[in-house]
């Protein structure tokens, strides 16, 4: 169980969603983007913010991992890359949360090594205090302070991930 307090309710994420996804509308607008999911933790910002998109959509993951318990091991590992073309595409990379920035620069780098027409990043968290690499983010949902957290996608060894809500981490006692 999690006795951390929460951090953001349903309705919070609900209202910062509807305003990103207004915002990547508008800048993208009369284009087609390519929208790329990092999994898993982004798994339900991802399906919530594309669905909210006026524009038209292609949707590809990757699959990457830095993370031993609450800490990150500063190595990014890919499990799967896109199969999507990404040559020429506006690709938009979204994101759960950007911590050390190390992962989020690794996979920009790579994907940008494609050649797409544009790339931009949109994460819903902040853990500024933590940035080791220094990554462009375009759209940003919340800044919040250095503490674990979980929830609406965010795992402690892949739990709590469903919960609907942000929450502080804090193990039981
Ligand atoms: P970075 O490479 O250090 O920026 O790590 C980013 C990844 O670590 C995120 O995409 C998350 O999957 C994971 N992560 C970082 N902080 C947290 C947290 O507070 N809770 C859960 N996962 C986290
Ligand atoms: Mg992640």
């Amino acid at each position: 169980m999690i006795t951390g307090r929460p951090l953001f309710t349903t309705e919070q994420i609900n209202d910062k969603v509807a305003e990103l996804a207004q915002a990547i509308s508008r800048d993208y607008a009369g284009r087609e983007v390519l929208a790329i999911g990092i999994l898993k933790g982004a798994f339900m910002f991802f399906a919530d913010l594309i669905r909210a998109l006026k524009l038209p959509v292609t949707v590809d993951f990757m699959v990457a991992s830095s993370y031993f318990k609450t800490a990150s091991t500063g190595n990014t590992t890919l499990h799967y890359e896109p199969r999507e073309n990404v040559k020429g595409m506006h690709v938009l990379l979204i994101d759960d949360i950007i911590d050390t920035g190390v992962s989020l620069n690794y996979i920009r780098e790579m994907l940008l090594a494609r050649e797409p027409s544009s790339l931009k990043i949109c994460v819903l968290l902040d853990k500024k205090e933590r940035r080791l690499v220094d990554v462009p983010v375009d759209y940003l949902g919340f800044k919040i302070p250095n503490e674990f957290v979980v929830g609406y996608g965010l795992d402690y060894e892949n739990r709590y991930r469903n919960l609907p809500y942000i929450a502080v981490f804090k193990k039981e006692t």
